[in-house]
């Protein structure tokens, strides 16, 4: 027995001694020095050239949506983002010396851009994409940094506490999760692919993180990265997949995602609605059309569809096909539905027009789930979504749950070959109410 306790006890005292080793190994890690602040006045003089440049990559980088709260001074933070661990608020980074960043010095805006830890050393929340904008070189994150400091107005707004509960508010456990989780190195030229492709790939992975949104994550929050662009749901919406198996009919060639990309829409695809409206109107939609075309590149390189034109032709037949009203009394409740609420204006006869989405081509109706087509739907698309100035009505007030319901129903199984989408009426319900 005394052997036992003895033999006990060592055991003990041997977790003991690793578990200190690994705090304190963990603490050693997870320590970052805090960088101080520059003295008033000591900024440098930057270039036109790379202030120029710090504007594209900033709205490449879709800075202001995120750290503009709506109604707030560009730049000031307290943007609201949920996650599934509570909620965080975006900071002020405008150059403010006190609440803001203007105290900053270049090498604490790279650490911030490159590690996710900010001036005093504090771990980031990954709701910041530093993931991707650590692909960037020195030089793009220094132009922004040159852009912010002489471009973007100083407001004295103080951040919003974040409303996370423990553990998820101890900072430094967000070492552990870089450990884990991300890929924190410069983006690396592949030498098999062209420039072009590689300026796309650079673009793509670094500044204007499609992956944030379009790649599935993990159960502690990170991207899987052997599902890179696979499609995931992002605040209600789906975002499809870019890879072969993205579920559009038509395939995506390079003009059409730099099409895309430039104006929100394709004709033969959708418009970019919800989360996507803000990443082609407040950010992609001001890069040059070089770089544009470079993105659609590498994503028709990760997409490729080989479908022949002849194929592609015979689809969009049969979905104008199907836009023609039935000579018989319309016994469908759907049916009806769509011919009095949405036919009038989705009605092509014989090509597609542009600004008129054809809604057996349509994204939305042939997508995995049934989330987008719910939403433009109930909320319309505004004057910012798909092509600017282009709109459609909602029907939030004008249509139930179960009306609703049944035209999404009746598009799936009219316009698709696809499995009729489950429990409807309680989905739009749901979705309904996530933004009354
Ligand atoms: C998807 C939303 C999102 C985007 C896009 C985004 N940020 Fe942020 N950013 C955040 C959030 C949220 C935080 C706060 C994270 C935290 O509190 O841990 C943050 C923090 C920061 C910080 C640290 C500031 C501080 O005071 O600690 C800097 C610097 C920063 N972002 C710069 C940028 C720049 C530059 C861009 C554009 C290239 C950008 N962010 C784009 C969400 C975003
Ligand atoms: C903030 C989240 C977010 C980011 C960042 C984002 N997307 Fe999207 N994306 C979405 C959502 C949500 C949709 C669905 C919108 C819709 O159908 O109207 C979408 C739709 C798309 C589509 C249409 C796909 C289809 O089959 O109809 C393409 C193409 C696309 N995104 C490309 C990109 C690229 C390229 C980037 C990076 C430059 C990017 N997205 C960044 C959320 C995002
Ligand atoms: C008054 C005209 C009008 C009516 C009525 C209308 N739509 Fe639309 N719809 C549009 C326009 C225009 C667009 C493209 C908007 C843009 O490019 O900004 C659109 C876009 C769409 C899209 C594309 C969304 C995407 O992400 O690609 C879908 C799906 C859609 N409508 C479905 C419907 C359904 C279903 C109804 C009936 C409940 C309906 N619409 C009623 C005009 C209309």
């Amino acid at each position: 027995m005394k052997k036992i306790m003895k033999f006990i006890k060592k055991w003990l005292t041997v977790v003991f001694v690793v578990l200190v080793i690994g705090v304190v190994g963990f603490a050693i890690y997870a320590y970052e020095p805090s960088i101080e602040l520059m003295p008033a006045g000591s900024q440098p003089n930057f270039e036109p050239e790379v202030i120029e440049q710090g504007r594209l990559m900033a709205a490449a980088g879709n800075c202001a949506s995120c750290h503009t709260a709506a109604g707030g001074p560009p730049y000031a933070g307290n943007y609201a983002m949920p996650t599934d661990f509570g909620t965080i608020f975006s900071t002020n980074i405008t150059p403010d010396r006190e609440q803001g960043i203007g105290g900053w010095s270049p090498a604490a805006f790279l650490r911030a851009m490159r590690t996710g830890v900010d001036r005093e050393g504090n771990h980031l929340y990954p709701a910041f994409p530093y993931n991707h904008y650590a692909k960037m070189t020195e030089a793009d994150i220094l132009s922004i940094y040159a852009y912010i400091m002489t471009q973007v107005k100083p407001a004295q707004v103080a951040q919003k506490p974040n409303q996370l509960p423990f553990p998820f508010n101890q900072r430094y456990l967000q070492a552990g999760w870089k450990l884990v989780s991300v890929d924190l190195k410069p983006y690396q030229t592949d030498p098999q692919q062209s420039a072009v492709w590689n300026r796309g790939a650079y673009l793509v992975e670094g500044v204007t993180h499609c992956g944030a949104c379009h790649t599935p994550r993990n159960v502690i929050g990170a991207e899987q990265n052997d599902k890179k662009f696979a499609g995931a749901a992002v605040d209600g919406w789906s975002a499809p997949a870019l890879t072969a198996d993205n579920e559009s009919l038509l395939p995506w060639s390079a003009a059409d995602y730099s099409t895309y990309l430039k104006t929100g829409a394709t004709r033969l695809h959708g418009v970019a609605a919800g989360p996507m409206a803000p990443v082609v109107h407040a950010g992609l939609q001001k890069l040059p059309d070089e770089e544009l075309q470079a993105m659609g590149v590498y994503l028709a390189d990760l997409s490729g569809n080989g479908l022949t034109e002849a194929a592609a032709n015979d689809i969009i037949e049969a979905s104008l096909e199907q836009n023609k009203p039935r000579q018989f009394y319309r016994w469908d409740t759907g049916e009806r539905l769509y011919a009095t609420a949405c036919a009038a204006c989705h009605y092509n006869v014989e090509q597609i027009a542009e600004g008129r989405p054809d809604l057996g081509i349509n994204s939305a109706v042939h997508l995995h789930q049934p989330d987008n087509l719910i939403q433009v739907i109930l909320d319309g698309l505004d004057n910012e979504s798909g092509i600017t100035g282009v709109v459609m009505p909602g029907f939030r007030d004008a249509l139930n749950d179960q009306e609703v319901a049944l035209i999404v129903g009746y598009l799936r199984a009219t316009r698709t070959d696809k499995k009729p989408w489950p429990e409807l009426t309680k989905k739009v319900s749901e979705i309904r109410d996530l933004y009354p």
